[in-house]
């Protein structure tokens, strides 16, 4: 069927076909796959110079809405899909987001669906292990304290005490260095990068992220308004040859990149130092599940090795006991503190102090040592029979990044086998799996992402078959 295009007046014309045909991708009248009106046909349709055309492609083709296939035209891209399904379309002259959020996706459906029977997602830590009772324990008794609701009490920057437990945590499990007036509380990592953004970024700043990497982070920025800027990497890490020169943040995960699973080495780690202090730029360390370390020595926190108050350390308690706590924490230079503690104000006052109390509990009795503990060792047994498994029954079909700490590790696919389509067969053989290319902006190779925190040793056999069996598929017709 031909697309309607209708043009008015002169000006901007690339610019009214550009809207005209997003509106039309957005609202799923043009379907995912379906063609758009090849240039030359609609240029002469409109009367307008192909060129014109062809801008207006362009831009969506940046904002990922289409994709050019050589030779065969441009088309809507598989991810793009409609917003809203047509009977949620709102009615004429109903009020709009700002623009920027036709630019962000959605939280992914699967998000939200049932765990897959053999779940292979990355990051979840185990809820089947978690202490419950000791929780609901330590909730109840910060529920009866007579500070509860007896006016204003709660410093932004969340209850002293916890702070420095959170310190004195971080000091023993990371070696980190940080003074408890110096740690914001906050409701996790996502939080976290928000306050800090809040604090840093003038409209427009750069922000460099690694490509692969942390898709949530990447939105987080640019809902904010920043050009946010993907940057491969080797196997030392980030390529920091190839930040932008205007970059006013680094989002890096270097203890246990995220999707990949590597390590930066010490002498990106040193080189990506020295290149922020040169350009006084940030870097925020996001180290997020590297407690649960099953062997060899770690490396130490880029934040150890900072003597110039750039690096901002991000830390979580998702991983090692469940994100839907929305706990965690940022240990800020003490020159950003006050406007971060400010910013964490503005935005929702603190962090629920019946959690705090609680997560003070948790840490002081000794619990958290102790679940990390149990936890790294059922999460040992895990890493340990994947890598086996992958070791000797994927050898021609994986090639796995070696990690040894964390929830997840990466193996990449044999040229030409596409990540996607394997996630997708794997998926219908009940293996909830995450392809790296969900990870990306730019080139890198396709591979599949294992994580470990939800699945049980007993079945990771059984889910390792059923993920072969997606995998020989495509080893067989390419
Ligand atoms: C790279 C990375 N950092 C941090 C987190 C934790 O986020 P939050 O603390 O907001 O739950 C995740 C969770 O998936 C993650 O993948």
């Amino acid at each position: 069927m031909e697309m309607h295009v209708t043009l008015n007046g002169r000006g901007d014309l690339g610019g009214q076909i550009y809207r005209q045909v997003k509106a039309a991708i957005l609202s799923g009248r043009l379907m995912p796959g379906q063609p758009l009106p090849p240039s030359r046909e609609l240029a002469s349709r409109l009367s307008v110079s192909r060129n014109t055309v062809t801008a207006a492609y362009d831009r969506l083709i940046d904002e990922r809405l289409a994709q050019s296939r050589a030779g065969a035209g441009v088309f809507v891209r598989q991810a793009a899909g409609p917003s809203k399904r047509p009977h949620e379309q709102p009615p004429p002259g109903a009020v709009s987001p700002s623009p920027i959020w036709d630019r962000i996706a959605a939280p992914p459906p699967e998000f939200f669906a049932d765990a897959p029977r053999y779940d292979l997602r990355p990051g979840i830590p185990d809820p089947r292990l978690f202490p419950y009772e000791t929780w609901r324990r330590l909730t109840s008794q910060a529920l009866r304290m007579s500070s509860m609701g007896t006016g204003w009490p709660i410093d932004p920057a969340g209850l002293p005490e916890l702070r420095a437990a959170i310190a004195r945590h971080i000091g023993v499990s990371r070696a980190v260095q940080v003074e408890p007036e110096n740690i914001i509380v906050t409701q996790g990592t996502q939080q976290a990068m928000d306050l800090i953004g809040r604090t840093l970024l003038r409209p427009g700043d750069c922000v460099a992220i690694e490509d692969p990497g942390y898709t949530l982070v990447r939105n987080l920025f640019r809902s904010q308004g920043a050009e946010v800027r993907g940057v491969p990497l080797d196997s030392e890490g980030i390529r920091v040859s190839l930040l932008p020169d205007h970059t006013r943040i680094v989002y890096v995960t270097p203890s246990h990149h995220y999707p990949l699973g590597s390590v930066m080495s010490d002498a990106r780690r040193h080189e990506l130092l020295e290149w922020a202090r040169e350009r006084d730029a940030v870097v925020i360390e996001d180290d997020y599940d590297t407690e649960f370390r099953y062997d060899g020595r770690p490396l130490e926190p880029l934040h150890n090795h900072d003597d110039a108050g750039r690096v901002i350390y991000v830390g979580t308690f998702s991983k090692v006991m469940l994100h839907t706590l929305r706990i965690g924490f940022v240990a800020v230079p003490a020159s950003l503190t006050a406007a971060m503690r400010t910013a964490k104000f503005l935005t929702d006052w603190h962090t629920p102090q019946p959690t705090q109390v609680a997560m003070l509990g948790f840490i002081e009795e000794g619990l958290l040592a102790k679940h990390i503990r149990r936890m790294r060792h059922e999460y040992r047994k895990r890493h340990d029979r994947i890598v086996d498994v992958l070791n000797t029954r994927f050898s021609d079909m994986l090639t796995v990044i070696p990690s040894n700490v964390g929830l997840h590790l990466a193996a990449l696919t044999q040229p030409g086998v596409r990540d996607q389509a394997v996630a997708a067969d794997a998926r219908s053989r009940g293996v909830g799996i995450l392809p790296i290319s969900r990870f990306r902006e730019g080139d890198s190779p396709d591979g599949l992402v294992l994580g470990y925190g939800a699945i049980a040793v007993a079945d990771i056999d059984d889910a390792l078959a059923a993920l072969h069996s997606a995998l020989r598929t495509f080893q067989n017709d390419p």
